[in-house]
C-alpha cells in the first residue's frame, strides 16, 4: 500500500467498482472528507454535482458540506456522524486531517486527530471485486489518556444529490408482516429507522434506497448496516438540494467508553449503486449477498419440510415419522423438527436451555428416530434457539447470573422466557458446548437458529459501571463468534438464521448462515408482499420459504397449492403443511412441483432476478436469468386484481421481461409457445389468469 498525501486537496481519491465511481476528496482547508461524486464511471469528470455557493448563513461551511464523516464540534448544526464527550470537560471534536493510505481504485484510509483528547478516527474505504458494492466503516483508537465517551458512532455518511426532494424507498412492518415496501418523498426534514431490540428487529431493515424524487426511475442509491445488535439509519433532506444519510449502531448504555488505548471498529456500511433504480439496486444487492455466501452459495438448498405448523409444541415420534413419509414420497429432502423436541418443552413456558431430546418424545432414543428418518431417504435437521432460556429451565436454576439482569429490578418475560447474556464468554463456551455436543453426538445436517425475545432489563451485574459495559457489542460479537464456529468447526451442516421470523436479517447474519426465514406469516397473498419486499434487499438463495396450509392472515382470500407452490420455489422451496391431511390429487400435484423446482433452482439461486409488477398489480413476478442468458425462469402470480377475463371481455395479464435479447427467440418449454425477445420485452409474458389458475412457473430456453 502507498501512502499518499494529495497535494492538491481538490484533486479527488477515486474507488472504482464493476460500474461505479466514489470520489472523495478533502473539504474545508483539509478538515474533514467530502464526496465530489458517486455515479456510473465517468460521473467524476466535470463539475460536483455536490458543490455549492460556498455561502452560509447562520450556520458553519462543514453544516452544508457533503462530509463523509464529520463530528460533533466541527458540524454543530445540521448533524454529525460522531458525537465525542469528555468525562467533566467538552462535548465535540475538533480535529485535523493526519495522513492518507490509498490503495489506488480498491481502498482507501483517511486519518483525522483531534490532539486535545488524542482520538484517533480513520475513515476506512473498501470495494468489493465484482460487485457495485464499496463498504465504508470507522476505526476510532484513543490515543489519550482519559476516557472519551461515543455517544454517537455511526459508520458512515453518504450524500445523494436531488432535485425534487428524495424519494427514500424502505421496508417496514412488524412480526408476522416484516419486509413490507414503503416509500415517501422527503424534501426537508429527517427521517429515521431505529432498533433498540439488540437485533435488527421486525419493525425496519437496516436498508435504505434513495433516488431523485423528480427521477424516481432514475439511479438509485443504497446503503445496508452490517450489524446484528442495535441500528439506526437517518436521512435529512438538506436546504441546498441534498440528503445526508447517515448509519450505525445505537449505545445501548447511551454511549460506549473507549478507554485510553483502546480501540473500535464501527460495523461495515455497504454502499450500493445501479443507474437501474431499484430494480437495478436490487440486483447489485443479490450479487453482494452471492458474494458473501462464498463457497457455499453452491451447496445445493434441499427441499425441507419443517413440522412446525402441522405439529406445534407436540412433537412425537410417530407422527413425525408418518409426516417424513410422505414428504420423503413428494421429493422432499430434508426433515426438520422445529420447537417442541427437547425436555420440559410442552408449550412456551418451559425447557429452553435443557437442550436434550424429550425420551417422552422419542421412545426407542433420539438417534433410532433420526436413523428412521434418514432411512425414508431425508436428511434431518433440528431448531434451536440458543440464546434464550425458560424461568423453569434446570439451566436457569443453576445458572441465574447468566441472563440479562438488573440488580434489584424486576425481569420481563417475553414470550415467557429470558434472554442470556451471550456476550459473556461462559455462556458463549455453554452455547458452544451444546451445539458442539447436538451435532457430533447425533446425524444432523441442518440447524434452524431461532430467537423470539429482545434483551429487556439489560445489565450484567458485578461487571463494572453499566455505563461502560458495550453489552450490544458484545452481544453481537457472541453471537457471531458462535456463528463462526459452527461454519469452521460443522462445516457440513447447514444454517437457517430466524429470530421469530425476520427479526435478525442483515449482512453479518447473511454472511454465516445460508438461507434465513423472512416471517412466520405463509399465507400466500401475506407472504407474497413479504417476499416482494425482502426481495429488494435480500438474495433469492437466501429466503426461505415454505409451503403450509395456513389461511390469510391480512388477506385472507384463498390461492391454489399451485400459487403456495410457485411463491416458496421463489427463493429455497420448503413445506410446512400438515401433510397427513393432504388428499392423493394434492400430493401428486405437490410432487410434480418439487420435481420442477429441483429442475430450476440452479437459475432461481444463482442467476439475475428481476422483480416484475407489484403485489398490488394484477399480475406479479420474478424473473431470473440464467447466466449467460440461455435459460430464463418466470415465477408469476395472480394478485387477484383481475381484468375480467374470461367471463367478461378481457384481456391476458402481461408481464414485461426485461434483460432479454430482443432479437433471439425464447420458447416456453411447457407450452412450446415461441416468443422473440422483443415481444416479450415489448408486450410481455401473457398470463391468462382465472380463479383456478393463479400462479405460474414459465421456463423459457433461448432458441
Ligand atoms: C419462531 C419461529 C418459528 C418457529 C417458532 C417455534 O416463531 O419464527 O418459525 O420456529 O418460533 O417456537
Amino acid at each position: 500500500m502507498t501512502t499518499v498525501r494529495p497535494q492538491d486537496p481538490a484533486g479527488p481519491w477515486l474507488l472504482r467498482t464493476e460500474h461505479t465511481v466514489y470520489a472523495v476528496r478533502l473539504g474545508g482547508e483539509g478538515r474533514w472528507a467530502e464526496l465530489a461524486a458517486w455515479g456510473p464511471h465517468g460521473a467524476e469528470t466535470g463539475p460536483s454535482p455536490l458543490d455549492r455557493s460556498r455561502r452560509t448563513h447562520f450556520i458553519t461551511p462543514a453544516d452544508a458540506a457533503p462530509a463523509e464523516y464529520i463530528p460533533y464540534g466541527l458540524r454543530p448544526f445540521t448533524g454529525a456522524d460522531l458525537t465525542v464527550r469528555r468525562p467533566g470537560g467538552e462535548r465535540g471534536l475538533w480535529w485535523a486531517f493526519t495522513g492518507a493510505h490509498y490503495d489506488e481504485g480498491i481502498a482507501l484510509r483517511l486519518e483525522f486527530t483531534d490532539r486535545p483528547t488524542g482520538l484517533r478516527t480513520t475513515l476506512r474505504y473498501a470495494t468489493v471485486p465484482g460487485t457495485d458494492v464499496l463498504l465504508r466503516w470507522t476505526e476510532l483508537h484513543n490515543a489519550g489518556t482519559e476516557p472519551l465517551h461515543l455517544e454517537r458512532l455511526d459508520s458512515a455518511g453518504v450524500t445523494v444529490p436531488v432535485q425534487g426532494g428524495a424519494r427514500l424507498t424502505y421496508l417496514a412492518g412488524q412480526w408476522s408482516q416484516e419486509f413490507g415496501r414503503h416509500q415517501l418523498d422527503l424534501t426537508r426534514g429527517r427521517f429515521e429507522m431505529a432498533s433498540t431490540q439488540g437485533a435488527p428487529g421486525h419493525a425496519y431493515a437496516p436498508w435504505l434506497a434513495v433516488q431523485d424524487a423528480a427521477d424516481a426511475d432514475g439511479p438509485a442509491y443504497g446503503v445496508a448496516l452490517e450489524w446484528s445488535g442495535n441500528w439506526h439509519i437517518t436521512a435529512d433532506a438538506e436546504p441546498g438540494g441534498a440528503v445526508r444519510v447517515r448509519a450505525g449502531r445505537v449505545p445501548h448504555e447511551g454511549a460506549v467508553v473507549l478507554q485510553p488505548g483502546g480501540s473500535l471498529d464501527t460495523p461495515r456500511l455497504a454502499c450500493a449503486f445501479s443507474p437501474e433504480g431499484l430494480d437495478g439496486l436490487s440486483r447489485v444487492w443479490h450479487r453482494y449477498e452471492r458474494r458473501l455466501a462464498g463457497e457455499r452459495l453452491h451447496r445445493t438448498r434441499k427441499v425441507l419440510y419443517n413440522s412446525w405448523e402441522a405439529t406445534g409444541f407436540g412433537v412425537e415420534a410417530d407422527a413425525q415419522l408418518e409426516l417424513a413419509v410422505i414428504a420423503a414420497g413428494l421429493g422432499v429432502e430434508l426433515f426438520v423438527v422445529d420447537d417442541g423436541w427437547f425436555t420440559g418443552r410442552h408449550d412456551e413456558k418451559g425447557g429452553l436451555g435443557d437442550w436434550r431430546p424429550d425420551p417422552a418424545a422419542f421412545p426407542a432414543g433420539f438417534d433410532d428416530f433420526i436413523g428412521k428418518i434418514r432411512a425414508t431417504g431425508l436428511e434431518f435437521g433440528l431448531w434451536v434457539e440458543p440464546e434464550a432460556i425458560s424461568p423453569a429451565s434446570r439451566l436457569y436454576a443453576e445458572h441465574p447470573d447468566w441472563v440479562y439482569r438488573i440488580e434489584g429490578r424486576p425481569a420481563t418475560l417475553v414470550r415467557e422466557q429470558l434472554l442470556l447474556d451471550l456476550g459473556r464468554n461462559d455462556v458463549q463456551e455453554f452455547v458452544i458446548g451444546t451445539l458442539d455436543r447436538l451435532l457430533t453426538g447425533h446425524d444432523i445436517s441442518y440447524l434452524k437458529w431461532d430467537m423470539n425475545r429482545p434483551p429487556t432489563e439489560r445489565g450484567r451485574p458485578g461487571a463494572g459501571p453499566a455505563g461502560e459495559l458495550d453489552l450490544d457489542a458484545a452481544h453481537v460479537a457472541g453471537y457471531l463468534r458462535v456463528l463462526d464456529h459452527l461454519r469452521d468447526r460443522h462445516p457440513q451442516v447447514t444454517v437457517e438464521g430466524c429470530a421469530g421470523g425476520g427479526g435478525r436479517i442483515e449482512h453479518a447474519t447473511l454472511a454465516r448462515t445460508d438461507v434465513v426465514w423472512s416471517s412466520d406469516n405463509t399465507a400466500p397473498l401475506d407472504r407474497l408482499a413479504i417476499q416482494y419486499g425482502y426481495l429488494h434487499a435480500h438474495a433469492p438463495h437466501t429466503m426461505s420459504s415454505w409451503v403450509t396450509d395456513a389461511p390469510g392472515v391480512f388477506d385472507p382470500r384463498p390461492r391454489s397449492l399451485a400459487f403456495r407452490f410457485v411463491l416458496a420455489a421463489a427463493g429455497v422451496l420448503g413445506i410446512g403443511a400438515d401433510l397427513r391431511h393432504w388428499t392423493a390429487e394434492q400430493r401428486a400435484e405437490a410432487t410434480g412441483w418439487v420435481a420442477r423446482y429441483k429442475q430450476e433452482r440452479d437459475v432461481i439461486h444463482h442467476g439475475e432476478a428481476r422483480l416484475l409488477g407489484t403485489p398490488a398489480d394484477a399480475g406479479c413476478g420474478v424473473q431470473y436469468d440464467a447466466p449467460g442468458g440461455d435459460r430464463t425462469v418466470v415465477a408469476a402470480w395472480s394478485t387477484g386484481r383481475l381484468d375480467g377475463a374470461p367471463l367478461v371481455p378481457g384481456r391476458a395479464v402481461r408481464l414485461r421481461l426485461r434483460g432479454l435479447d430482443p432479437g433471439a427467440r425464447y420458447r416456453d418449454t411447457a407450452t412450446g409457445t415461441e416468443y422473440s425477445g422483443a415481444h416479450l420485452l415489448h408486450y410481455g409474458l401473457p398470463l391468462a389468469w382465472t380463479a383456478d389458475h393463479d400462479a405460474e412457473l414459465v421456463t423459457l430456453v433461448r432458441q
